[in-house]
């Protein structure tokens, strides 16, 4: 028997779910499942959207600031949705009549969540799209939109050690002083060292947070190491350098199994690489907050050569079809987004799967820090538009915007 997968033709693969979603429309509302407390709590957890309001704004820093927001039940959002510390919330913006999504770490402990309350921290990147407009837009009262919480960088006490050495970069602290918070308030069962690289003292992001939660549990230990500290004396309990394996093995626990979870910036993750290898251990005890997008693929070493510099993409979404030029530097999903396309996004890493779609002819280029597609995927011809930057021009369709 020929397989159906082989058989199907494309056009009526992509029509099954319009089909099916126009059936249950069609359906007498006695037909359809009755809402089951599993189902109810499902929704809870995964709502598509979150739709929010902000209730207050924290300076961190001259160009970082925490955002608290609460839920605004008038635009349909009754509570938070409750998270694992170091989940992600995805926010969608407008940005001059351009759709724009980014991922942000919750800073918040899940309790807060319950209490009705998510914090992000948003540091303020030289050029950046969306860190700029968060920086320079929101205030007490602005509406935001976020998706459910989501990723995988939490801690899973059937996976991980019962010890967490925390490797974090600059903003990469806020999904470890959610942890460090969850740990204090008795919903994470780990104990943290958390080694937190910052350029000087000044720079230290949540100084007093992280000084606060080691009051109140003694499983959290924060070692600040300053990689430019000036001609000052190192305070007390400071260490001078880098994130090295020499500084893990100094203050990993001895002879008691741990993990080791990093969240920072990219450069920072390549420099970890070479350092942990030196430590000789499972690479399951190593996890890694997603890498995030890449901006300039030419820099990369196996980016092939004679690519031009703009290609013609023909995208269609559900019955619409559109074909406009595109920079070979932008990923499909920014061109997508720069001709008001918007696409399904959470971590815009190759990770999460929600852009998955169909490149129908064309080459693309996907970087190998965000390749994470299957077998599957090759076989049929399917990409991440997040992290696939287009070599020749491209025809792809691509799901509609969740
Ligand atoms: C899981 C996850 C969690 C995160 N959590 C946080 C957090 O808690 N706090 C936080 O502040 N950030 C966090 N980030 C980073 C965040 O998602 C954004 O990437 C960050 O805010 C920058 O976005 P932007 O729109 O301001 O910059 P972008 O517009 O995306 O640009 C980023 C940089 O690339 C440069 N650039 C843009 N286009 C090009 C180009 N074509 N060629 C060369 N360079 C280019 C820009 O000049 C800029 O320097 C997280 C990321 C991930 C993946
Ligand atoms: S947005 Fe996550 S894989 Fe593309």
């Amino acid at each position: 028997m020929a397989s159906p997968i082989k058989s199907l033709q494309m056009k009526d693969f992509l029509s099954l779910l319009p089909n099916r979603q126009k059936q249950f429309a069609a359906a007498p509302e006695a037909s359809l499942p009755v809402e089951d407390s599993a189902r109810a709590l499902a929704k809870a957890l995964h709502p598509k959207r979150q739709y929010l309001t902000v209730a207050a704004v924290t300076e961190r820093a001259p160009d970082c600031k925490s955002f608290t927001l609460v839920p605004d039940p008038d635009r349909g959002t009754q509570a938070l949705a409750y998270f694992a510390a170091g989940k992600y919330l995805t926010v969608y913006e407008t940005i001059a009549g351009m759709p724009a999504t980014r991922a942000y770490s919750i800073s918040s402990a899940p309790k807060a969540a319950l209490e009705g309350r998510y914090e992000l921290t948003i540091k303020r990147v030289d050029g950046g799209l969306m860190s700029n407009y968060i920086l320079q837009n929101w205030a007490v009262g602005t509406p935001v939109e976020v998706s459910a919480p989501a990723g995988n960088f939490e801690y899973q006490p059937l996976r991980d050690a019962p010890t967490v050495i925390g490797l974090a970069g600059g903003s990469g602290i806020t999904p470890f002083v959610a942890l460090a918070n969850a740990i204090a308030d008795g919903d994470e069962d780990c104990d943290l060292v958390l080694l937190y690289g910052s350029r000087d003292a000044n720079s230290i992001l949540f100084r007093e947070e992280l000084d606060a939660v080691q009051q109140r549990t003694d499983r959290v230990k924060v070692v600040h190491v300053l990689s430019d500290p000036g001609k000052k004396k190192l305070p007390a309990g400071m260490e001078k350098g880098f994130l090295t394996a020499e500084l893990i093995r100094k203050y990993a626990p001895e002879d008691a199994l741990y993990s080791i979870f990093i969240c920072g910036p990219q450069q920072m993750y390549a420099f970890l690489e070479k350092e942990l290898e030196s430590l000789g251990f499972a690479r399951k005890y190593i996890r890694r907050e997603t890498f995030g997008e890449v901006h300039d693929p030419a820099s990369l070493p196996d980016y092939p050569a004679d690519v031009p510099e703009t290609v013609q993409i023909t995208v269609t979404v559900q019955d619409t079809t559109a074909t406009f030029t595109a920079s070979t530097a932008d990923s499909v999903m920014q061109a997508l987004e720069k001709n008001g396309i918007a696409v399904p996004a959470r971590c815009r890493s190759g990770e999460c799967g929600f852009c998955h779609s169909h490149l129908l002819s064309g080459e693309v280029f996907v970087p190998k820090s965000l390749e994470f597609r299957r077998m599957a995927d090759f076989k049929y011809g399917c990409i991440h538009p997040c992290c696939s930057f287009p070599l020749t021009d491209l025809v792809l369709s691509v799901p509609a915007a969740d």
